[in-house]
């Protein structure tokens, strides 16, 4: 099998690299479900802390779905490819119980502009483009462009995207908080580990996974996102990192904490 989707693990960071440069890692189905795959190993893999996704070579991260995938799909066929994309990758993305960063080195358009939303943090390079060209094909979004977007940028800012088809840059993108940070190219990579080491070095890996819980509770309209942080608060109380990290407080040291 081709490898589409490349796997470097250093320091707990699972770099994830999405490799089909010629196409500009355009996501076949194929790499749809290496990802998927990826992504369910690094969920069990305890040495995986947390994961990087980016794209092989300087000119994209992602530039959409495959499009020469499209032309065979009927009415049914549409809505299957957008349900099994959003079950493999996208949603199991959002709902990844460890940080996910998309690092956007180029072109992040239709399905990569919501694969990058997708993730719980964005870093860009200077040459990043941003956009959701999906109605120049009589399409809309089917990866949950819709809805990410509108959550990131605001509705009246979404809308204008998603019905012109323009792209933005990085700096607008930055502008727009559609993405954390914007980086120089040779520096992305380093500003994601540091990021995430960050996040390693200091975070209880349980608060983390509540605390992105929480975070998508609020999105999520069948739940009530005040009564899940309640309950995820008062559930941190009987874990070991807790015990360890206030210990670790009034002992005057560095937490030693073992994810329970
Ligand atoms: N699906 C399939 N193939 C794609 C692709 C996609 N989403 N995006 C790019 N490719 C392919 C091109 O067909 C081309 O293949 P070829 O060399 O066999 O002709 C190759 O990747 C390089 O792209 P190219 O268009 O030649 O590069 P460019 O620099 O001129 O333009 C883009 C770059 C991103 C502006 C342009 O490729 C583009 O508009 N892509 C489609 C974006 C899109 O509509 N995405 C949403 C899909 S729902």
């Amino acid at each position: 099998m081709e490898n589409l989707v490349l796997q470097h693990l250093e320091n707990g960071i699972l770099c994830v690299t999405i490799n089909q440069e010629k196409k500009l890692n355009a996501l076949s189905a194929a790499i749809i479900q290496q990802l998927s795959n990826t992504l369910d190993q690094a969920a069990t893999n305890t040495k995986v802390k947390a994961v990087i996704i980016t794209g092989a070579g300087n000119k994209a991260f992602v530039a959409g779905a495959d499009i020469t995938e499209f032309l065979a799909l009927n009415k049914a066929g549409g809505i299957q490819l957008a349900k099994e994309g959003q079950e493999k990758v996208f949603s199991k993305i959002e709902n990844f119980p460890k940080p996910v960063l998309a690092a956007v080195n180029g072109f992040a358009l239709g399905g990569g502009c919501e694969l990058a939303m997708a993730c719980h943090l964005r870093i860009a390079s200077p040459n990043a483009l941003f956009g959701q060209p999906e109605v120049k094909l009589g399409l809309i979004p089917g990866y949950g462009g819709t809805q990410r977007l509108a959550q990131l940028v605001g509705k009246g800012k979404a809308i204008e995207m998603l019905l012109t088809a323009d792209m933005i840059n990085a700096q607008q993108a930055l502008d727009l908080r559609l993405v954390n940070h914007v980086v120089e190219a040779d520096q992305l990579l380093p500003k994601a580990n540091e990021l995430l080491q960050k996040i390693i070095q200091r975070a209880a890996p349980l608060a983390v996974t509540r605390i992105i819980e929480c975070v998508n509770a609020y999105y999520d309209k069948k739940q009530d996102g005040y009564a899940k942080e309640l309950e995820s608060f008062g559930s941190c109380f009987a874990t070991h990192d807790f015990r360890e990290g206030v210990a670790a407080f009034l002992e005057k040291r560095n937490p030693e904490f073992k994810g329970y």
